[in-house]
C-alpha cells in the first residue's frame, strides 16, 4: 500500500459498476487448479495435460506469469490513489467435505468477483454452485473481518451455503449434454435447461450487474430461478431484473452484458439477448445497447475455461475511466469512440485463472449513492 492509501479508513459502499472506485480487492493467482470433477463441471483438456477425469495445478510458470500481471494491475489503480486488498490463498489442491459429499480438490481465489456481491454498505459471500468453490469465501475471510472491525456500517451477510448434495444437479448432465443434437441444444438454451435443479437457491455474485436501484441477474449455469429468487427477497428495495442470452454454457454476466455507466450498455455482439421485453427495457430509459467489437481471439485460451469474450470483462475507475485488456485493440478503439479514457492493462496471462478485470476485483468502495437510473419499468421484466 502506498501512504496515500494506508490512511484512507475503511467504508464498505458500492452501488454500481461505475462511480469512482477508491478500495477494492485483487484476486492472486496462487495455488490456482484444474479442478476436479464434480457434477457442476467436469474439465477436458487432453490437449494440455488435463483430459477429462485428470486434475491438478496450473502449471508453475502460468501461475508466476499471472501474478505477475495481477501484481502490476493492483500497482496501477494504487498509483491512481485507489486502496488494493488482497485475498489469502488457501491450499487449494486439498481434497476437501461436507456430510453431503467429498471433492478432491478447491479451486483458486483469482476472481473475488465470482464470490462477493457488494450493494451499498454490505457484502454478501455468494452460495456458489461448484464443490470445488464451496470454502472459496474462506479466502476473503481476513479482510471481511477487518472490515467488520473496522466500519461500524459494515453489512458483513452469507447466502445460505447449499447443501450441494446430488439433488441439486441434474444427473449426468454434462455426459447428457455431450450426447445432444445441435437441435437439442438450443432447445436447452431457449428453455434455460442447466446443469442446476431447483433444489436449493444458488448463485456467483458474478452474475449480477450492479445499476443503483436495478439489478440485472444472469439466469446462468451457476444460478438457477432460486437463487434469483432469493436475491430478489433479500433485496425488497431493488428490482431484480432475470436476464439470459443465447449462450451454450452461460457462466457470469461479465463478459455478455455489461452495464458500463448511465446511458450506456454494452452487449456480446454474438450471445443474442432472449430475456423478453429486455432491449425495450433500456430503450424506454434512454439507454443505449453498444454491441461490443471484435475480440482479439479466436478461441479459448489453453487450459481456460473463460471465452475470448473476456474482451468485454473491463473495470470501470469512474464514469469516463476503463481498464480493458491490453490485448484487446478493436475494443478500445470502440470505448475511445464511445468517448470513455481508455487504460489497456497486459491481463490475458490471467484469463486460466479464473477471468479478465472484472472478475479479478470486487468493489469495497466507490463514491455515490443508489440512485435510479431507469424510471421507466416495464410489466414482466
Ligand atoms: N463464462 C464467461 C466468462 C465470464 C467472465 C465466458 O467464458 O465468456
Amino acid at each position: 500500500m502506498t501512504a496515500q492509501n494506508e490512511t484512507r479508513a475503511t467504508i464498505v459502499s458500492s452501488w454500481n459498476e461505475w462511480d469512482p472506485l477508491k478500495h477494492v480487492i485483487v484476486g492472486r493467482a496462487d495455488g490456482t487448479m484444474v479442478q476436479a470433477p464434480e457434477p457442476a463441471i467436469e474439465r477436458d483438456w487432453p490437449d494440455h495435460g488435463f483430459p477429462l477425469g485428470t486434475y491438478g495445478p496450473l502449471p508453475k510458470e502460468m501461475e508466476t506469469r499471472a501474478n505477475q500481471q495481477l501484481d502490476n494491475f493492483a500497482k496501477l489503480l494504487e498509483d491512481r490513489g485507489i486502496r488494493v486488498d488482497r485475498p489469502t490463498p488457501l491450499d487449494f489442491s486439498q481434497e476437501v467435505r461436507t456430510p453431503d459429499w467429498e471433492q478432491n480438490s478447491m479451486f483458486g481465489c483469482m476472481p473475488p468477483r465470482d464470490v462477493l456481491l457488494t450493494v451499498g454498505n454490505e457484502i454478501i459471500e455468494a452460495t456458489m454452485s461448484q464443490r470445488a468453490r464451496w470454502y472459496e469465501y474462506l479466502c476473503y475471510r481476513p479482510l471481511l473481518e477487518q472490515y467488520f472491525k473496522e466500519d461500524p456500517n459494515f453489512r458483513w451477510e452469507a447466502a445460505p451455503k447449499p447443501r450441494l448434495a446430488d439433488d441439486t444437479y441434474k444427473k449426468d448432465y454434462w455426459r447428457e449434454w455431450d450426447k445432444k443434437s445441435k437441435a437439442e441444444k438450443e432447445k436447452a438454451i431457449y428453455e434455460l435447461d442447466w446443469v442446476l435443479t431447483e433444489k436449493e437457491p444458488c448463485f456467483d455474485a458474478a452474475d449480477i450487474g450492479r445499476a443503483g436501484k436495478d439489478l440485472f441477474v444472469y439466469r446462468s449455469s451457476v444460478t438457477n430461478e432460486a437463487g434469483v429468487e432469493w436475491l430478489r427477497r433479500h433485496f425488497p428495495n431493488h428490482r431484480i431484473h432475470p436476464v439470459w442470452f443465447y449462450e451454450d454454457n452461460p457462466i457470469h454476466i461479465d463478459a455478455t452484458f455489461v452495464v458500463l455507466r448511465p446511458g450506456l450498455t454494452l452487449a456480446n455482439r454474438k450471445r443474442k439477448p432472449l430475456t423478453p421485453n429486455m432491449l425495450q427495457f433500456f430503450k424506454k430509459n434512454d439507454w443505449e445497447v453498444v454491441e461490443c467489437a471484435k475480440p482479439f481471439l479466436d478461441d479459448y485460451p489453453p487450459l481456460s475455461f473463460c471465452s475470448p469474450w473476456l474482451s468485454m470483462n473491463t473495470l470501470m475507475l469512474d464514469p469516463k475511466t476503463i481498464c480493458v485488456d491490453a490485448q484487446e485493440k478493436e475494443q478500445m478503439e470502440q470505448f475511445d469512440r464511445l468517448g470513455l479514457e481508455v487504460i489497456p492493462v497486459p491481463f490475458i496471462d490471467v484469463s486460466a485463472f479464473g477471468g479478465g478485470l472484472h472478475c479479478a476485483t470486487a468493489d469495497v468502495y466507490r463514491e455515490g449513492n443508489c440512485e435510479d437510473y431507469f424510471p421507466h419499468q416495464i410489466e414482466g421484466f
